[in-house]
């Protein structure tokens, strides 16, 4: 075995070891919960670049045209020289509409959980902008890492979280977030953030109940993934996708419910589930621009801009640090 497979077997046996944790914590409290971020495995990744393109799902290609429109104004607000970081890169789509207009970028730094991830877009970044530096870091960008050296040399820091993923943070982790994303970005950083808008609850159920399937299908891989990597036995057939906005707490609320009274054993520990309970799988918070606003100044921020959609149903919006 080479170095490298070594390093990759590694990382895959402390991943596996951290989702059997999180899944046998999560099912054994009440109420039932797993962590977004286990939906992300390969097939859940593949599932939900398609839901980004669900006639349903408006956040994908409203916060590109949003993005795509004001890039000039961005790199205005950016000024030349800038490290730009991005939290959670995936396959670095949207930093592309950046990328072609911030002038004289110092470096691109993605950071991905995914080193498979990182490398391949950092392969077609390297051939598409052969003059630009690209320094991929792989960490969880919920516990940020150290940037390099490159990083700290640049006249600006500008940090990019698009998406909406700020949204599937509760708000105190929200702030948590936005906190040590301020300390990473330092004195003049600045950090353009996408995040979804309140709006008619039907326009959201629908973006979460897609008449294709798909998220339906994305949910359910989590009981397919602790199949085939926890040994479980969950029988897909016996659990529905249920999406819901609560409207009190502004946010669409996701989970896996049992259609009928049964057990199934994870990871050697059998679980009874009664028809009708439920496992928490995602939040997905919707902001409005004044709740957006009081995010970023819990988290060491001013909202200089906001640019939205005709529609107001995404919002794009310019946060400086706080000195
Ligand atoms: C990744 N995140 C912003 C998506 C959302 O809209 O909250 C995840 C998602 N879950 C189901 N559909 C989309």
């Amino acid at each position: 075995m080479n170095g490298e497979v070594l390093t990759l077997k590694v990382a895959e046996t402390a991943d596996r070891e951290e989702f059997r944790q999180a899944v046998l914590d999560g099912l054994a409290r009440s109420p039932r919960a797993i962590p977004a971020k286990f939906l992300y495995d390969a097939r859940g990744s593949a599932l939900f670049d398609d839901i980004c393109g669900l006639p349903e799902y408006y956040l994908t290609r409203t916060e590109t045209s949003i993005l795509r429109e004001r890039a000039g104004e961005i790199a205005a607000l950016a000024g030349p020289g800038c490290a730009l970081v991005e939290f959670g890169s995936g396959s670095s789509v949207k930093s592309r509409l950046l990328l072609d207009a911030l002038p004289d970028l110092a470096v691109y730094a993605p950071i991905d959980i995914s080193r498979q991830h990182l490398d391949e877009s950092a392969r077609r970044l390297g051939r598409d902008y052969p003059a630009l530096t690209i320094e991929p870091i792989c960490a969880d960008y919920m516990v940020l890492p150290a940037l390099p050296a490159i990083g700290h040399a640049a006249r600006r820091r500008l940090g990019f979280f698009p998406g909406s993923t700020i949204g599937n943070l509760e708000p105190a982790d929200a702030t948590s977030f936005l906190r040590r994303a301020r300390r990473l970005l330092g004195e003049g950083g600045a950090l353009v953030l996408g995040a979804d808008l309140k709006k008619d609850p039907r326009l959201l159920h629908d973006a979460y109940n897609d008449s294709a399937g798909v998220t339906a299908a994305f949910s359910l891989n989590l009981l397919r993934r602790m199949n085939r990597e926890l040994h479980a036995n969950f029988n897909l057939e016996s659990f529905a996708h249920e999406a819901f906005y609560n409207s009190e707490e502004g946010r669409i609320e996701i989970y896996l419910r049992s259609l009928c009274d049964q057990s199934v054993v994870v990871a050697g520990r059998r679980f009874t589930f009664s028809a009708g309970e439920r496992i928490h799988t995602e939040y997905s918070y919707k902001y409005d621009l004044a709740g957006l606003e009081a995010l970023a100044r819990s988290g060491g921020f001013t909202v200089g801009r906001t640019w939205t959609d005709p529609a107001g149903l995404f919002a794009v919006a310019w946060l400086e640090a706080i000195p």
